[in-house]
């Protein structure tokens, strides 16, 4: 395997495990992230196909009739909760997903929990693009939502697992930027078939068979992380993976990390979900889940579903709006990369921070224009929607190096071994819910709030700004079975949680005498 650096020591101002970058995890991280590329693909994809005319006069035929009846209200037009259902389905099934899937995770391993991930998405995208009716639809977003409930609950836990402390950062959000590639895809194919009259919808929701189908295949290929082999007992495999993923033969000390963390685990764990509710599990809980929120309350799914939408209100034509859409996932996928390699090197905080003042100008202009300009019958003077449409390319490149990658990476990092399925359970289906609640709501909100919805999203942003400032600890660097010693009781408020806490002695090396060595 091709080996890029080794190191001896980490960024997180204490050790760091030797270990390579090899090709195996650079493998094994990009084929998970696939995961990421399916569930990208979803939320790209229903924006467009809920502005097409075909889908709508088949499934929504009082949305098509609204659409086109010109005295319409501009900020009500789309407002149906059918049509919202359709969207938000999807996040419903994947919030109750994502719970199966963090005891399936943490039973059989994040492997198979990824194989099963692309095995629903699959049938999803078969029960979609052939759907004869609302009910064989929303079937098929069902589906949908349990493969991105396994999905996300596992893949971004296989890569933090798999990766060395250093680099962890910048592997993790290759999840997050096969998320934005799945977007813009999903934009570009919409555009595609938006031309198509009678089944180009058709084509778009079938299109999800693809990444699942690279997922399934790419599954077989990619180890089992040593974290939970060792975790479930099978130490040998356990050390062999992390010999050969760490591309060096001494991995002693972090074998004997991982071992400490799991003895650790079993002592304490008759049930994780109750490990949770301990005092000392609340900083990583209700940070990880709080990271999620504010995720979502950035506004971020307003553009990346509605965005089409959005853009017509405005006076954009069909097209033009497809077309702007397409121009917008494109900023997104090229400003994860800005993420992917500054994320460890300059730590997650200051990205969360700088983001906050960008997404914050953008999003309050973006409502000051649209007050002004757009009232509920009028067509928008065209250079301010052009100024709108801008302004939302500066908030998606704010959101997509900061609060998008890391909503996913820092509770995949934050968790200690007995508390990480569980936990991470929290922050997957905290971000579900609140999609969910976002797709469902927005377009009565739209309808509602008209510009003022804006202004909501920025209140929020504020409070994100002052969360990461004051309450999130720097995670960059640290191994993450270290979490606990290295960050949270460092942390000038989180630290008190561990007051009466002892960590018990590490591991000792008795499992040098029980294990036959390689
Ligand atoms: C979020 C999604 C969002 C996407 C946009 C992800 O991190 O979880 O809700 O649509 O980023 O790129």
């Amino acid at each position: 395997m091709p080996t890029v650096a080794a190191l001896e020591s980490g960024g997180g101002g204490g050790q760091d495990f030797p270990a390579k970058l090899t090709g195996q995890v650079l493998i094994c991280s990009i084929i998970a992230a696939f995961g990421g590329l399916m569930f990208g693909y979803d939320i790209g994809i229903s924006g467009g196909v809920t502005s097409m005319d075909s889908f709508l006069m088949k499934f929504f035929h009082e949305v098509y009739e609204r659409k086109h009846e010109v005295k319409e209200n501009n900020y009500c037009k789309y407002d149906n909760e059918y049509l919202q259902l359709f969207t938000s389905s999807l996040y419903l099934a994947a919030i109750v997903a994502s719970f199966a899937a963090s005891l399936f995770c943490k039973r059989f391993g994040r492997k198979p929990t990824i194989q099963a991930a692309s095995i629903f998405f699959l049938l999803g995208a078969i029960l979609d693009a052939a759907a004869l009716n609302i009910y064989m639809l929303i079937a098929g977003r069902l589906f949908l939502g349990a493969g991105v409930g396994f999905g996300n609950q596992a893949v971004p836990l296989f890569i933090s697992e798999i990766a060395p402390a250093r680099y962890r950062g910048g592997l993790n959000i290759c999840f997050q930027l096969l998320i934005t590639v799945g977007i813009l895809v999903a934009n570009v194919i919409n555009y595609g078939t938006s031309q198509l009259q009678e089944y180009g919808w058709r084509i778009s929701l079938g299109g999800a068979a693809v990444p699942a189908i690279i997922l399934l295949v790419g599954s077989f290929i990619i180890v089992e992380t040593p974290t939970s082999l060792i975790e479930r007992g099978k130490l040998e495999a356990g050390l062999k993976t992390l010999r050969r993923i760490r591309g060096v033969h001494d991995v002693d000390r972090e074998f004997e990390e991982i071992l400490h963390a799991t003895e650790l685990a079993k002592k304490v764990e008759t049930n994780s979900f109750r490990n949770l509710m301990k005092r000392s599990s609340r900083p990583q809980l209700i940070c990880g889940t709080i990271l999620q929120v504010f995720q979502q309350f950035t506004g971020i799914n307003v553009i990346m579903f509605y965005a089409p939408v959005l853009f017509q209100t405005m006076g954009f034509g069909s097209s033009a709006s497809l077309l702007s859409a397409v121009v917008t996932g494109l900023v997104n996928v090229i400003s994860t990369l800005v993420a992917i390699f500054t994320v460890d090197r300059f730590g997650r905080r200051v990205l969360l921070l700088e983001s906050v003042f960008q997404m914050l100008i953008a999003q309050s202009v973006m409502g000051g224009i649209l007050m002004k300009f757009l009232q509920s019958t009028n067509e928008m003077p065209q250079i301010y929607a052009k100024i709108v449409a801008l302004l939302v390319c500066v908030f998606v490149a704010g959101f997509a190096w900061s609060w998008g990658p890391l909503g996913w990476l820092i509770p995949s990092e934050i968790f200690p071994l007995e508390t990480r399925n569980a936990g991470f359970f929290f922050a997957v289906s905290m971000n579900m819910l609140c999609t969910f609640l976002i797709a469902q709501a927005f377009l009565s909100m739209l309808c509602r709030m008209r510009s003022g919805i804006f202004f909501f999203f920025s209140a929020w942003i504020v409070l994100m700004g002052l969360f990461a400032g004051f309450f999130l600890p720097e995670t960059k660097g640290i191994p993450i079975d270290e979490m606990n010693e290295r960050a949270w009781k460092k942390h000038w408020f989180w630290k008190r949680y561990f007051d009466e806490e002892e960590s018990p002695a590490p591991a000792h090396l008795e499992w040098k005498d029980t294990m036959t060595r390689n």
